[in-house]
């Protein structure tokens, strides 16, 4: 395979034809921050928060999904690049729920992190303010809970669900401002053909769909009393 060259944050690096720009820079240590990009799994492109300058093009380009070309002179740090990406991740904010400190992800949220990276502050947001996704969660099943109105609609969860656990419990589903990951046919989490494996879980950026917490006092509990349970496997796939 042939050898690109381009140029990113004034460092030039070489890099083998085919890959994107994101996976460019990371390989040459330059971090770009990123939501539904997961190394794992099929491109995606859909949240732009991985957003860098094009200079040569005089455009931004979502880096995640936009393969190297030879001579590219790449910014991430522009002042273009940097609002655009700030941008993004406010509209995101600004149809999420605010109320970090209830949620079980609090801490280890994507989400959170790059929000805080990016110093967005709640007047920010604010200017955003209307109409928020309004979705009840599904704690039918016994080890998942959703909560659509979390849901960043990355598609991670529904990517590792089909490619890598083969079971397509979760989809994209309605239109628009509408559109949420669902089950099919919107059915109750209890009555699809979801195997409970987590990984969906895991790998979720924010806190749209978590484990159940009540399950692992009694899990817990039974190892401490060193009885011979099946317990879950830890999960294979890593956040990021
Ligand atoms: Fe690139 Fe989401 S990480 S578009």
């Amino acid at each position: 395979m042939s050898e690109i060259k381009l140029t990113i944050d004034d460092e030039q690096i070489e890099v083998e034809e085919g890959i994107t720009v994101l996976d460019a820079a990371r390989k040459a240590g330059i971090e770009i921050p990123s939501l539904c990009y997961h190394p794992d799994l099929t491109l995606h492109g859909a949240c732009r928060v991985c957003e860098v300058e094009d200079l040569g093009n005089d455009r931004t380009i979502a880096s995640c999904v936009t393969p190297v070309q030879e001579g590219m002179i790449i910014s991430t740090r522009s002042r273009r690049a940097r609002k655009a990406r700030r941008r993004n991740v406010t509209l995101l904010l600004a149809n999420h729920p605010n109320d970090c400190l209830g949620c079980d992800r609090s801490g280890s949220c994507e989400l959170q992190d790059i929000a805080h990276d990016l110093s967005i502050r709640t007047r920010e947001i604010e200017k955003y303010e209307g109409e928020k996704r309004d979705v009840p969660e599904d704690r039918t099943g016994p080890a998942l809970v959703r909560e659509p109105n979390k849901c960043i609609l990355c598609g991670r969860c529904v990517r590792v669900c089909e490619e890598m656990q083969g079971v397509s419990a979760l989809q994209f589903s309605r239109r628009g401002f509408d559109s949420i990951v669902s089950t099919a046919f919107d059915l109750p989490q209890s009555e699809v053909n979801c195997s409970n494996c987590g990984q969906c879980a895991t790998i979720c950026p924010v806190g749209a769909i978590v484990e159940k917490n009540e399950i692992y006092p009694v899990w817990q509990a039974l190892e401490d009393e060193d009885k011979h349970v099946i317990v879950q496997t830890a999960p294979s796939i890593q956040a990021t």
